[in-house]
């Protein structure tokens, strides 16, 4: 995986080689975005079962750790849940037997993510206004996924389909994933990107030039309200107050419908460090009280689609949203 902690100033590829330095990859955000943490805490899984002398014994304690990483993004739950399913489907088969078949299911799941994308991008392309500004928040690209991306992912399909647009991003504090890795990401291919700070959004939104605002999302609760990067529910409420649909882009393994509303999303607290210091240099007086929330809920109805791998659902959320979940288990 590449070190995003790193980027854009240094692309180095760190190799994981037991389960546990894919959970420190994972808490670290060495690895971050929602569907990419899913990718990987299967990939953990396979890799726990591979490297265990007693695989049998071993694989609650491998699930436990991985899904302890991180809490929001309910895509690592998902990941390590499809691992635990096929597991126990295997119960009985020799041990080489069923590490051969975590293995081949982990790479499932990676190929899978990216043909996810390319059709997230294929339903969200059309929604995109010609000739005008694209705004995001976060990195919800090639990065935060197996490849291609759910929001940078419509913004790379409305681009394939000859439309005229050009990024802005949202820089993304505390972690800057909007200016290290989107800016980073769209210029290697070529899309013409504009890097703002978070405070200059509603400016830019009110000014007329943004068409639509796309972001990714890492948990949506089965009315539609969607939790994303710390700063997304404020963008939503401008986007309105403006009239500038907000598009959120993320696969149905984001859906998390055994959640009411979004009230009931746990929400990541990090370190105050994130916030009192800009890669290790204090910005704050040592000692000032911290809050570090790491994601925000956007209540629905500032939600004007939800563009997943089977379609794009609109309000009503719960009904519609239903309706692609059914068709995902076909
Ligand atoms: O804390 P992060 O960087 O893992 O948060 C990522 C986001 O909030 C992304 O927008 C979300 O996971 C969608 S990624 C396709």
């Amino acid at each position: 995986m590449i070190d995003q902690t790193l980027l854009p100033t240094q692309t180095v590829f760190v190799t994981c080689t037991d389960y546990l330095e894919v959970a420190s990859a994972i808490k670290t955000m060495i690895i971050r975005g929602a569907p990419a943490i899913g990718v990987a805490a299967a990939m953990g899984v396979a890799i726990g079962v591979q490297k265990s002398a007693d695989p049998d014994a071993d694989f609650a304690t491998i699930c436990d750790t991985l899904a302890a990483t991180r809490p929001t993004a309910v895509n690592l739950f998902w990941g390590i849940e499809r691992m635990r399913r096929l597991w126990a489907s295997l119960a009985g088969k020799p041990v080489a037997e069923k590490q051969a078949a975590m293995i081949a299911e982990a790479v499932l799941v990676k190929d899978e993510d990216v043909a996810i994308c390319k059709e997230i991008g294929r339903h969200g392309a059309p929604l995109v206004p010609d000739g005008k500004t694209v705004l995001t928040h976060c990195n919800a690209g090639a990065l935060a996924t197996a490849g291609y991306g759910t929001a940078l992912g419509v913004i790379r399909a409305a681009v394939e389909a000859g439309k005229k647009i050009d990024v802005f991003a949202d820089e993304t504090r505390p972690f800057l994933q909007g200016a290290r890795l989107t800016a980073w990401e769209l210029m290697q291919d070529k899309i013409p990107t504009t890097l703002i700070t978070d405070n200059m959004a509603g400016h830019f939104l009110k000014s007329g030039r943004i068409g639509c605002v796309v972001v990714g999302a890492d948990r949506i609760a089965a009315n539609g309200d969607v939790a994303n990067k710390i700063g997304t529910y404020s963008v939503a409420v401008l986007a309105k107050e403006n009239g500038v649909p907000f598009y959120v882009a993320a696969p149905i393994s984001t859906l998390d419908l055994t959640l009411t509303d979004g009230s009931l999303i746990p929400i990541e607290e990090r370190s105050a460090a994130e916030v009192t210091s800009v890669f290790g240099v204090p910005v704050a007086p040592e000692g000032v009280g911290v809050c570090n929330p790491a994601f925000d809920v956007t209540p629905n109805r500032y939600v004007a689609g939800i563009i997943t791998e089977y379609g794009v659902a609109t309000a009503p959320f719960e009904e519609n949203l239903r309706a692609l979940a059914a068709k995902a288990k076909k």
